[in-house]
């Protein structure tokens, strides 16, 4: 246990030291309320980023309904959850799914985390950094809300994307999520991507709603990275177990998602 906890202090120290080097390579997506497309929107961005060259890690992050699996009908013999429990190494979990696309699945429902869990987001987090000289960009899909630890697992990364739908209450819960991280850790860089909306214009006015009260009330401006458009194409990609943008690689929701991937 001793030699556990030195571990764990000589990971954090290192954390620092490398988190220059590896500046801005690992971002989470982020909602306030559930369902706004946050698992859609990673999977998918990070499918487009390896189709550029790009050498990515997707980390299924949500402790409670982790589901990248089964949005890519594959069954995971190992978890994040093993890692947790030391069983395996975080570097021995990703499964390359397809050429320079790697994931590491979560542990839906069955992840309990014990006592300290920021000591273990802390542990989980030094080592992720020790991985990142192995890919270009590492993307972590999270739970929706608000809860501290979540809160707190979103400060650890180097940028958020926060995925909100034309809705006010999504609008609302937007902010209220980038307000507390705000307050509780001080100004993050946040990009913003509206999902499911009618048209273009939708998502700017939506864009504009979110950006008026973070300017006005936190004297802070959001980045705009795009807006997807709703298309029922994505619901049946889901339910058929295919990546949208692999599939329907030809329609606007797949540029659209391509359009932010090569801005970043
Ligand atoms: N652009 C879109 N057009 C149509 N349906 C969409 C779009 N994006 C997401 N959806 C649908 O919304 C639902 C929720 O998507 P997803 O699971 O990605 O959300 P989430 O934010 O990860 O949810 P949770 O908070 O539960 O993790 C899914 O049924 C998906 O098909
Ligand atoms: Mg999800």
């Amino acid at each position: 246990m001793i030699g556990q906890a030195k571990r764990l202090a000589e990971l954090v120290k290192n954390e620092t030291q490398n988190h220059a080097a590896a500046n801005k390579k690992i971002f989470a997506v982020a909602s306030g309320k559930g369902g706004t497309g946050k698992s859609f929107f990673i999977l998918n961005y990070g499918y487009q980023l390896s189709k550029m060259g790009k050498r990515v890690l997707l980390i299924d992050l949500d402790s409670n309904l982790a589901n990248i699996d089964i949005m890519l009908n594959i069954s995971s013999e190992k978890t994040i959850g093993d890692f947790l429990q030391n069983r395996v190494l975080l570097r021995d979990l990703p499964t390359e799914v397809r050429p320079n696309f790697n994931i590491i699945f979560g542990d839906s429902g069955k992840l309990k985390l014990p006592e300290k869990r920021r000591e273990i987001i802390d542990y989980l987090f030094a080592n992720i950094r020790r991985l990142a000289h192995d890919y270009d960009k590492i993307l972590i899909d999270t739970g929706a809300g608000v809860q501290l630890d979540g809160l707190y697992l979103l400060s650890k990364t180097d940028a958020i994307t926060l995925i909100i739908n034309p809705d006010p209450t999504s609008v609302m819960d937007g902010y209220a999520l980038t307000k507390l991280l705000f307050n509780e850790f001080g100004k993050r860089e946040i990009g913003v991507v509206v999902n499911k909306c009618d048209n273009d214009e939708e998502g700017e006015t939506t864009f504009g709603n979110i950006n008026t009260a973070t300017t006005h009330f936190l004297k802070t401006e959001l980045y705009h990275l795009g807006n997807i458009n709703y298309h029922h194409d994505v619901y049946k990609a889901i339910k058929d177990q295919v990546i949208f943008s692999e599939e329907y690689s030809e329609s606007t929701v797949a540029n659209q998602i391509m359009k932010i991937s090569m801005a970043s």
